[in-house]
């Protein structure tokens, strides 16, 4: 029986589900971080203009009404947001300013009106809050480089020192494993990745989202939680690539910061453990943010920022010396960063071909292409409302520059992929929204 996706191709999540998740995200959930965010920044600016080498009592006087200036423009968003105000074109020279004016041009053309908060799709309307944040600080002359979140992602990483350390340690203790032995761990580090997933800020609306449970002892129970699994397949793709004995491209595209990023790390290093990637004739490439986006996504400075901390953890030699060893892979280019601006776009990836077809081509490049949590997992199925048991392929609406993964933590109400005989009913009424469940997807390119 094939189930016909009733997809309501022009009826985003947000308008189908006026009081769905998304309709408590814009209500509460991004008031509150915006608040949050505010007063960050009005505690932090003077720090962060001393931080940066600014001593001249005049200059502080400068910037310290330029902060006045951005926190106006912080609270009149919050101010639109919860009022239901149409949004307006982004302001700035940034590379991707015309294409996110674009994008809001079409929406006028095609809707006859102005988005708005309340009315718009869910998925626009939170990526603009983010981009629209972040222009506040990238047109200013004293802020350009403030990361409104890094407080609280180096927070959330330091939290989570003590999981990080545990599973640092297993890391380890399998290293002496022959390639064979160590087959079985590839499985266990895939599952734990896809739950690294869990620490995410923009979820807690920017309340402490760290591990502080061991990530190994919880993952025995979490197995029935995860309710797509293609992790089987994911190890017969793997087993036939190291087959192949090819140079291999793997790409990831990141979500989180801090745990997250450091549970995909040691998902790499289990599989150079286990030959499926050869470390001399492969590459690693990460998708990394160009500007602060969901709280807790990784940019460029998040990554290093991790290693760096990690190289300087004197309470553990194993973690010292694993951040010494990625820092290697950086520097020999066995891993490289890379910044898009499509990431950081309200576009979900069916779009890429079209928008931005050098990336479609260049992640075409890539054997395999991972997909880390649940915003990336949002543009995968456009944010539309499936029918769950609709195949995930069919739901990718042909985005598919390579075979590609996802690793999700399930938090909005966009799945597919689900077995016929999944039932709802037996499920927590959040089961969607919660981040307790997880997925494993593979689509295989023929
Ligand atoms: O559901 C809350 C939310 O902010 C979603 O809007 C977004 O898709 C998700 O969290 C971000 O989670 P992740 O970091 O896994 O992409
Ligand atoms: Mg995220």
């Amino acid at each position: 029986m094939i189930i016909r996706s009733i997809v309501n191709q022009d009826v985003d999540i947000f308008q189908f589900h006026s009081r769905c998740f998304a309709y408590v995200t814009i209500k509460d959930r991004l008031p509150t971080i915006l608040v949050k965010t505010l007063d960050a920044f009005h505690r932090n600016w003077l720090s962060f203009i001393k931080r940066n080498q600014i001593n001249d009592s005049n200059d502080w006087k400068d910037a310290g009404d330029e902060s006045k200036k951005i926190i106006g423009e912080m609270a009149k968003l919050k101010y639109e947001m919860v009022t239901d105000k149409p949004l307006d074109k982004l302001i700035g020279n940034a590379t991707d300013i015309d294409i996110w004016n674009d994008y809001f041009q079409e929406y006028i053309k095609k809707h006859r009106e102005e988005p708005t908060w309340f009315t718009a799709p869910w998925l626009y309307v939170e990526c603009f809050m983010y981009r629209k944040l972040s222009t506040f600080f990238e047109t200013s002359k004293w802020f350009k480089k403030y990361d409104p979140f890094e407080e609280q992602k180096q927070h959330a990483l330091q939290s989570s020192m003590s999981a990080v350390v545990i599973l640092g340690n297993y890391l380890a203790l399998i290293t002496g494993n022959t390639q064979e032995e160590a087959i079985k761990f590839v499985d266990m580090f895939i599952q734990i990745s896809l739950w690294g997933n869990k620490c995410d800020l923009s979820i807690s609306a920017g309340n402490d989202n760290s591990q502080i449970t061991s990530p190994l002892k919880d993952l025995v129970n979490l197995k029935e939680k995860i309710l797509v699994n293609d992790s089987e397949k994911l190890l017969d793709f793997f087993t036939k690539l190291k087959a192949d004995k090819q140079q291999v491209i793997l790409d990831i595209v990141l979500d989180n910061a801090g745990f997250e990023l450091f549970t995909d790390l040691c998902l790499i290093e289990v599989l150079y453990l286990t030959g499926f990637l050869d470390l001399k004739h492969s590459l690693v490439r990460f998708y990394v943010k160009k500007h602060p986006w969901f709280i807790s996504d990784t940019m460029k400075h998040d990554f290093y920022s991790l290693l760096d901390y990690m190289k300087n953890y004197h309470e553990s030699n194993i973690i010292k010396d694993l951040g010494g060893k990625w820092h290697n892979y950086l520097a020999n280019k066995q891993w490289i960063l890379i910044e898009n601006d499509y990431w950081t776009l309200p576009h979900d990836f069916s779009a890429m071909k079209i928008v931005n077809p050098d990336l479609y081509n260049q992640i075409g490049q890539a054997n395999l292409v991972i997909f880390k949590g649940d915003l990336n997992y949002r543009k995968l199925a456009g944010d539309l409302n499936w029918i769950i048991q609709t195949p995930f392929r069919e739901a990718l609406r042909g985005f598919l520059p390579t075979s590609l993964c996802s690793l999700r933590t399930i938090k909005a109400n966009v799945a597919c992929g689900f077995p016929i005989d999944f039932k709802q009913e037996n499920y927590p009424k959040d089961w969607m929204v919660s981040g307790e469940f997880g997925m494993i997807h593979l689509v295989k390119k023929e």
